[in-house]
């Protein structure tokens, strides 16, 4: 029996999760998503190309192997069937080697007004969704009302029906002004669109594969501070993002989960509305916002950006049992002179170093400070390369953390990825 590693966000989403999954499929034969939807933007990049994926598993560009959307994923047929047929345009058509699980469920059309009626009526205090339509299918999943992809194949547009009737009511009761022909004419044909793919009982396809000793990697989406349980409630995505999320979005047992990858900015940055305690509003953050290129991949907004949040990290760290620990963006700190960490939080006069309850904005980050390294890490291609404050940078984290870091990201292309042998 062999078991699933889970590659995860450990920070507020968009650590670099697709650039490692990429770089690390060749080492699986099957990499799946468990939950989210097409609320991530996951951006991969090599020979020049750049490509940027939101439901489809970030496996599908190195060798032949098996591609899973797993239950635990919302999917939208129309944006699915747009993913896809970019990709196949540019040469990697995936009806062969993408899967999705039948008890995926769909995102309705009404689903996305939803989304955006509820952000409308919470005005000032909006959670700044991606505008997916994620919370209100996950609230259907919940309460009992969705409709999931296997539904497709028969019986669906009676269970279609019904839930586009329950969601028309709630926006009529909100007031909200819509207008759904053409998007729902564009959907269906999403819905047509995903009936050439194998839609398959994926938690017994899964537990197959690794009865047969077949490796697998699951891909997370956002990370941990978003989840609906761990994150910063109730600025939040609506699903686990965490190692957990795994077991219920593929139906594998907890004792199959391998090893969980935690991958995280050398910075931290979010999007959306919510607490960030180490954010920065000068031009150091500027500086990390422009040099790191941070705009979300998904909506083009401008990411927040900050110094690393340890607290918060080795919260994400206990949460998921992070075996090894992945850093990505070190290149875009190169020209600072001084590094900093948030250490621990000041809160109502006093110092605390557990993840609290509830974060706001009257938390005070206490820091450490590095030197920076000063020198172009970009075209470095081993550890031996590394310069002495970088090392001492690292060798910080580690030892807070108390997880190595096995894997050092230089630049967003696959091949500005280095591998570290230090145990
Ligand atoms: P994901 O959602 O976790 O897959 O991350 P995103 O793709 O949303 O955001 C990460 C961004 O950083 C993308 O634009 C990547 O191309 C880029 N990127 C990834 N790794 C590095 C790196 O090491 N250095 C730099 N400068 N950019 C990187
Ligand atoms: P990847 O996988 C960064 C944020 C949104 C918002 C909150 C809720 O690319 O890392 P939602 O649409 O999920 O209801 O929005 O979560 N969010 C992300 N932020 N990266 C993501 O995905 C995100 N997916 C959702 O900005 O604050
Ligand atoms: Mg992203």
């Amino acid at each position: 029996m062999n078991s699933v590693d889970v590659l995860l966000g450990l920070q507020w989403g968009d650590e670099g999760k697709g650039k490692i999954v990429d770089v690390l499929t060749p080492n699986y034969e099957v990499v799946t998503r468990f939950q989210g939807g097409p609320n991530a933007g996951h951006t991969l990049e090599f020979n020049g190309e750049k490509y940027v994926l939101r439901s489809i598993p970030s496996g599908i560009f190195q060798g032949g192997n098996i591609n899973i959307i797993g239950n635990g994923v919302v999917l939208d047929p129309l944006l699915f069937k747009l993913e896809a047929e970019a990709l196949a345009a540019s040469g990697h058509d995936l009806t062969k080697r993408l899967h999705i699980s039948k008890k995926a469920h769909l995102i309705l059309p009404t689903h996305r007004l939803l989304d955006a009626a509820y952000e409308a009526a919470k005005g000032a205090g909006k959670i700044g969704t991606t505008g997916k339509g994620i919370g209100p299918t996950y609230t259907d999943k919940v309460s009992r009302n969705g409709v999931r992809v296997g539904d497709i194949l028969h019986n669906f547009d009676v269970k279609y029906a019904a839930a586009k009737a329950k969601h028309e009511a709630i926006l009529k009761s909100l007031n909200f002004e819509y207008d759904l022909t053409a998007l729902e004419a564009e959907w269906m044909q999403g819905i047509e669109y995903l009936k050439q793919f194998n839609i398959i009982d994926s938690e017994h396809v899964i537990n197959n594969y690794l009865k047969e000793g077949k490796s697998v990697l699951a891909e997370g989406a956002q990370g941990t501070m978003l989840d609906i349980d761990f994150g910063s409630y109730p600025f939040v995505t609506s699903s686990n993002t965490i190692c957990a999320g795994a077991c219920t979005g593929l139906g594998i047992a907890p004792r199959s989960i391998g090893d969980v990858f935690g991958i995280f900015k050398a910075y931290c940055t979010r999007v959306g509305s919510g607490p960030f305690p180490t954010e920065l509003f000068d031009e150091v953050g500027d500086a990390m916002c422009t040099i790191g290129h941070e705009f979300g991949s998904v909506t083009g907004r401008k990411r927040r950006c900050g110094w690393i949040d340890l607290v918060a990290l080795k919260y994400a760290v206990m949460i998921n049992g992070v075996t090894q620990l992945i850093m990505m963006k070190s290149d875009v700190l190169d020209t600072f002179e001084t590094i900093k960490c948030a250490v621990a939080y000041k809160m109502n006069g006093e110092e605390v170093t557990e993840f609290p309850y509830e974060i706001d904005d009257t938390i005070e980050p206490i820091y450490a400070e590095l030197p920076g390294w000063k020198c172009d890490m970009t075209k470095m291609q081993s550890e031996d390369e590394f310069p002495e404050e970088f090392n001492a940078y690292v060798s910080f984290l580690e030892a807070e953390l108390e997880v190595p870091i096995k894997i050092v990201s230089v630049g967003p292309d696959r091949d500005q990825t280095i591998i570290r042998y230090a145990e």
